[in-house]
């Protein structure tokens, strides 16, 4: 078999040429995402290491770059082009949290790094701060990610995680999109131990997060979700799981939840109407609370447009951190939780790469189903790292028709 990474320093002598990837071929519908066998296999570049793909985990993000639904500004479709210009060019290999082995490393790189097992933090950090991310840019959407056999990605990003309980499936559902999301949004609102923390869309990959993340900084957190997830969700460390499908009093229900005191802060992934009655959890005593109410939001899966009163904001003085991605000094914090096992995995089902189509339906018609993360295995290494996680294997009634 040809090497294709002569320029690498050291390289693993059975890579290919070419490789299996989905390529993101435009805006639009599922049938922009066309999956080939003759993609050039990527080298790894100085500082860099060449990755063999054994999981990526899907994340919401994916969809809604494909269908261009990023506006910043009315009307526009678009994806993310924070730093002014777009990044998003086709084809594109989307997918953001990588698991995968060391292969290859680039100029620069120790040899000793091939063969280690990591995750990658999927952050194309516009320079080396590390406490602060201005234009935030992943691997899957401004450069090549996971949906693919092969990846180049730097090697201070890619994150030796050894651990022997955690299968490499399993290690891609930790994922930093939306753990360091989720840890974002905790440290933006400055989350502090003992407090009373809201956390909406909770079953899903930023939700699940959240609720973890709460417990190891001491907070506490209140789910909004549906009552057949509810059991789940209070496994996983919720301390109420309130009903979002019931509007109706909905700020008094979850003032029931915890025994009448105001929820600290809100972490809002919903938006939509939802958003509104989120801040009435924090406002309706200011007398019992002892700080200011925060707003942390980073999602709007029930609604891009608000109408909130500005008096309600600035006369109850709510203070609103909008929250994209996060820092270095996040990342490496969620790796070290990992590593020591204080975050658990929370993994639904894996799908081969060549099925990423139904992946996807599957992800965006499963409303009331499940909790936590889907990943994407290369069909090559199925066998050894997807099939015990199959939908099959796992919820077979759940899968929506074609
Ligand atoms: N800003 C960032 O850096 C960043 C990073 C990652 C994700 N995000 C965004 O954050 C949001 C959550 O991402 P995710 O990956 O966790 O998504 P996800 O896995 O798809 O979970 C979303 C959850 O939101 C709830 N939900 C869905 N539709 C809803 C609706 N119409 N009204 C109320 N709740 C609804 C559901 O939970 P329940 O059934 O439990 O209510 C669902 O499981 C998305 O909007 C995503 O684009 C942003």
């Amino acid at each position: 078999m040809a090497n294709s990474t002569p320029d690498a320093t050291v390289a693993d002598a059975t890579i290919p040429a070419t490789m299996s990837a989905m390529l993101l071929t435009g805006h639009g519908d599922i049938d922009r995402l066309v999956y080939r066998d003759d993609v050039s296999t990527p080298r790894p570049g100085p500082g860099e290491v060449l990755v063999r793909v054994t999981a990526t985990a899907k994340n919401n993000t994916d969809r809604k770059a494909r269908e261009g639904l990023y506006p910043v500004k009315k009307g526009e479709m678009t994806s993310f082009a924070m730093g002014g210009e777009p990044t998003l060019v086709f084809p594109r290999i989307q997918g953001a949290d990588i698991a995968g082995r060391v292969v290859a490393v680039g100029e620069g790189v120790d040899a000793a790094r091939v063969g280690e097992r990591g995750l990658l933090d999927f952050n194309l950090y516009p320079d080396a701060r590390r406490d602060i991310n201005l234009t935030p840019d992943y691997y899957g959407h401004g450069a090549d990610g996971g949906f693919a056999e092969y990846v180049a990605v730097p090697s201070d990003q890619f994150h030796h995680v050894a651990n022997a309980e955690l299968s490499d499936a399993e290690l891609a559902a930790l994922g930093m999109c939306s753990y360091q999301t989720a840890y974002h949004m905790l440290t933006s609102a400055g989350v502090v131990a003992g407090e009373r923390v809201l956390v909406s869309g909770a079953s899903g990959g930023v939700g699940t997060a959240l609720i973890q993340l709460c417990r190891i900084v001491g907070a506490i957190p209140y789910a909004v979700s549906q009552p057949e997830k509810a059991e789940a969700l209070e496994a996983l460390g919720a301390e109420a799981v309130i009903d979002r499908g019931e509007l109706e009093a909905f700020a008094e229900r979850v003032l029931e939840a915890t025994g009448g005191a105001p929820i600290d802060a809100v972490m809002d992934l919903v938006g939509g109407e939802m958003t509104d009655r989120f801040i009435d959890t924090m406002i309706q005593d200011m007398k019992a609370r002892t700080t200011y109410p925060r707003l942390s939001i980073a999602g709007a899966s029930g609604g891009n447009i608000s109408e909130i009163l500005w008096t309600r904001i600035y006369l109850y003085q709510v203070r609103i951190c909008g929250v994209s991605h996060g820092t270095r000094e996040e990342a490496e914090q969620l790796i070290a939780w990992i590593r020591s096992g204080e975050l658990r995995p929370v993994l639904h089902a894996a799908f081969r790469l060549s099925e990423l189509h139904r992946a996807e339906r599957y992800f965006v018609s499963r409303g009331s189903g499940f909790l936590g993360k889907i990943v994407i295995v290369p069909d090559a290494q199925w066998d050894a790292h997807g099939a015990s996680f199959a939908l099959a294997a796992s919820s077979p009634s759940q899968e929506p028709r074609p």
